[in-house]
């Protein structure tokens, strides 16, 4: 898409599209493409809400954090934020590191792995799993509705089937919660239940709905984090060696996946009043989508953004989005992604594609990630 890009950048930087249909069936949208106005429209909340869906009784996303304005998203936010602290995920640094270890050994005599089945998809479903004190016996049941909860069902039969895992994982959190309010553990919803902020706790739907907005925020997010990075190693062949010798440049390797492919491409969200933005008059109640993607590729702000550079600065990256609903995953995903690649690049050389294979991405215009990715590799020895 980058081209496209750079090319809206330069003529349309501001744009309606009077086509685009939204999932509950709404029309319209202002594409944002240029740098400054896609972090206006992440930082300006009084301006730019995030009650993006239509309310609905009984619909944990529609409810959750992400599509909530302050008062309201700020009061919910400092009580997550109580519970979700840094400890929590250092914690799992060693179960991550076993995980992965374990995933990535079952395919080294082989010296192949379809990387986003074997690897990009559970590690981060089980992770979050993990994170909130899901049994070891439940994370495939989880993994199973994690595939149909995903941020783009095409067809009439996934659509069912995405309000279907929906509804069934609302009643499997809806008795787990139950169960911790009668007996706490040292996991994540236990201490979301004892968080409080100023006397205020969350309800039984708060932690129903936070639960499930972890599953859906955290999981394909990650999976694209992950692919993204390994596709890229493929790219950059030179990269794996020097990686491996200089394992402190990892950090900074995933900084610039997340700005060069970024895994959110594109959010809602849906303005409070009249604005001007980009010379052009948006009305209260049209629908904008800020171009992450097309931020994170901004020739005024990052130099020859076509170019992988590990060494440039990128904290001006919008990948994990700007203010208030910056994501409260972001070190978690960046910890799974080091320790990924640590241990893959410890075991594994010259990773490339399977020859006579092609890669194709998710038709999705909010996600980037690949559908697939067939590996052969070289066992390190
Ligand atoms: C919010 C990206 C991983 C949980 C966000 C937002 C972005 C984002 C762009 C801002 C949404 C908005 O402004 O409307 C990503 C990416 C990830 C990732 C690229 C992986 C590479 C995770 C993980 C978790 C998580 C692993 C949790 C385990 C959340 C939550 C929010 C959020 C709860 C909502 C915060 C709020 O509304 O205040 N994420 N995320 N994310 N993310 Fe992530």
């Amino acid at each position: 898409p980058f081209s496209w890009y750079h090319k809206m950048q330069q003529e349309n930087p501001v744009v309606f599209d009077g086509d685009y249909i939204h999932l509950w069936g709404e029309k319209g949208v202002w594409h944002v493409f240029r740098y400054e106005d896609v972090k206006r429209v992440y930082g300006d909340y009084e301006n730019f809400s995030s009650e993006v869906t239509p309310r609905m009784d009984n619909n944990p996303i529609a409810n959750s954090i992400t599509n909530l304005d302050p008062p309201r998203h700020r009061s919910l936010r400092k009580i997550i934020s109580k519970a979700f602290v840094p400890s929590v995920i250092s914690n799992l640094e060693p179960w991550i590191r076993q995980l992965c270890t374990q995933l990535w050994e079952k395919h080294l005599e082989s010296e192949k792995i379809e990387f986003i089945r074997d690897f990009a998809i559970p590690v981060p479903v089980r992770v979050i799993c993990q994170l909130l004190g899901v049994p070891d016996q439940n994370h495939e049941q989880i993994s199973h509705w994690a595939k149909a909860f995903t941020s783009n069902p095409q067809t009439e039969e996934e659509v069912g089937y995405f309000f279907q895992a929906q509804q069934e994982q609302m009643e499997y959190f809806t008795a787990l919660i139950e169960q911790r309010y009668k007996e706490p553990k040292d996991d994540l919803i236990s201490s979301l239940i004892a968080a409080e902020v100023d006397g205020e706790r969350l309800s039984t739907e708060d932690l129903i709905s936070f639960a499930m907005i972890l599953l859906f925020a955290g999981n394909e997010t990650t999976t694209n984090l992950l692919g993204n990075a390994i596709y890229t190693l493929t790219e950059h062949p030179e990269m794996q060696e020097h990686l491996f010798e200089n394992r402190e440049d990892i950090p900074q390797a995933i900084d610039e996946v997340l700005r060069y492919r970024s895994p959110v491409q594109s959010l809602f969200r849906k303005a409070k009043h009249d604005i001007e933005l980009g010379g052009k008059r948006i009305k209260q109640g049209d629908y904008v989508s800020g171009w992450i993607g097309a931020a994170n590729h901004d020739p005024s702000i990052f130099e020859q953004p076509g170019t992988f550079d590990i060494y440039r600065d990128n904290q001006a990256k919008l990948s994990f989005g700007h203010g208030i609903h910056y994501c409260i995953g972001a070190p978690l995903a960046i910890l799974e992604a080091k320790i990924a690649l640590d241990i893959i690049l410890e075991r594994a050389t010259q990773l490339q594609l399977e020859p006579n294979t092609s890669v194709d991405l998710y038709p999705s215009s909010i996600m980037y990630g690949f559908q697939k990715l067939p590996l052969v590799f070289q066992k390190r020895t």
